[in-house]
């Protein structure tokens, strides 16, 4: 069995917020946040727009009436789950009528979606389940500090989702290379508030941000990206001129630019979509497909590149061939 994708949804809160609105309460400037990252505005969650209530959304608009019969497998990737136990994902399935099927959730922070589509091309070619929901789905707004302008300006809430069904000839999915190196936990962290600090005594320590090592993480995404992507077109024995799209993580748009030139992409279609959402973490990925499939930037039937860097950290990389057109795609905008 092959894992096909089959139908494409995202979600975004009710409020776009633009660098405007961030430099108003921060001593940042929309020239900065747009030249230094691409971002130009992000949509905020605001009561009833959880990660779980955006994770719904976005597979909702990546179902046909009819998909939910085969569905056994719902997998999420998230760093913000509505709560730290029980997983978001049981929640999701139920709040689908689906209320019976393996639902849990994955924490890579911005790589997750790429570690759930290998769990879920696992599961499929494996023969153990027919139809699986892969979903991305972060709300950083919860986790980030409005007064700390190195983090709060660049992320964005958001998810999105991708339908996967088991085929005997249609493999959408052809491989995916996962990797982490967990001796740089603090460059990307929340470094309070779990079983570590509670074994140090550390007790009651609000508010508790995220925090990031900005430069060092700018250099380490290319690098890691870089090199995961030039192994896994080496190991299918793809060129690089045969890749005819490109979807990378939406962090910003200069390690964009800087991957496609040192790997030597020249002529790949780049789905991009941070300028409008921002930094999403684990739902980048599908939002950005989600959006290239509905303005047309990508064709059926061709040849793509996924590639993500996260905390952790974590990276990964998947070859995947589009869709045909047709599928079920869409956006939803609370
Ligand atoms: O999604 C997970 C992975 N995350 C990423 O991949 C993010 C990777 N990192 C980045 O995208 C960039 O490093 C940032 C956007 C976070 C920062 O851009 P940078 O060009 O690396 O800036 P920097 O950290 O070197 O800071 C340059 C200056 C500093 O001031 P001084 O020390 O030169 O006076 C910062 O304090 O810019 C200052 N700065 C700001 N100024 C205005 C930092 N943030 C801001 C801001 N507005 N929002």
């Amino acid at each position: 069995m092959y894992a096909k994708i089959s139908g494409l949804g995202a979600a975004l809160p009710s409020n776009k917020i633009l660098n405007e609105d961030i430099s108003s309460m921060l001593e940042t400037s929309d020239h900065w946040i747009s030249t230094r990252t691409g971002i130009k505005s992000r949509y905020f969650s605001k009561e009833g727009e959880s990660t779980g209530d955006l994770a719904y959304f976005a597979a909702k608009e990546a179902l046909s009436d009819n998909d939910l019969d085969n569905i056994d497998l719902l997998v999420l990737a998230t760093s913000t789950p509505d709560r730290l136990c029980p997983a978001t994902a049981p929640k999701v399935a139920a709040r689908l009528n689906l209320n019976h099927i393996a639902a849990f959730d994955i924490n890579a922070a911005c790589s997750g979606f790429i570690y759930a589509l290998q769990m879920a091309k696992m599961g499929i070619e494996s023969g153990t389940y027919r139809s699986a929901l892969v979903i991305g789905a972060d709300t950083y707004s919860t986790i980030t500090n409005p007064n700390d302008r190195t983090t709060y300006p660049l992320f964005g809430d958001g998810a999105g989702a991708i339908l996967l069904n088991a085929s005997e000839h249609e493999n959408d999915l052809i491989d995916i290379t996962l990797g982490s190196d967990g001796e740089f936990e603090d460059l990307i962290t929340i470094e309070n508030g779990g079983s570590e600090s509670k074994l140090k005594g550390i007790k009651n320590i609000l508010p508790n941000y995220f925090s990031m090592s900005g430069k060092e993480v700018f250099l380490k995404a290319i690098d890691k990206m870089k090199v995961s992507v030039e192994s896994i077109l080496s190991k299918n024995n793809i060129l690089k001129d045969e890749v005819d799209f490109l979807i990378p993580h939406q962090a910003n748009m200069r390690i964009i630019n800087t991957l496609k030139d040192t790997i030597g992409f020249k002529n790949v279609v780049t789905s991009i979509s941070l300028d409008e959402y921002g930094n999403t973490s684990a739902a980048s990925i599908p939002l950005a497909m989600t959006k290239s499939l509905l303005n047309n930037e990508i064709d059926e039937n061709t040849l793509g590149v996924m590639t993500a860097f996260g905390g952790g950290i974590t990276w990964g990389s998947a070859l995947v061939r589009s869709p045909s057109i047709g599928i079920k795609v869409g956006i939803k905008y609370l």
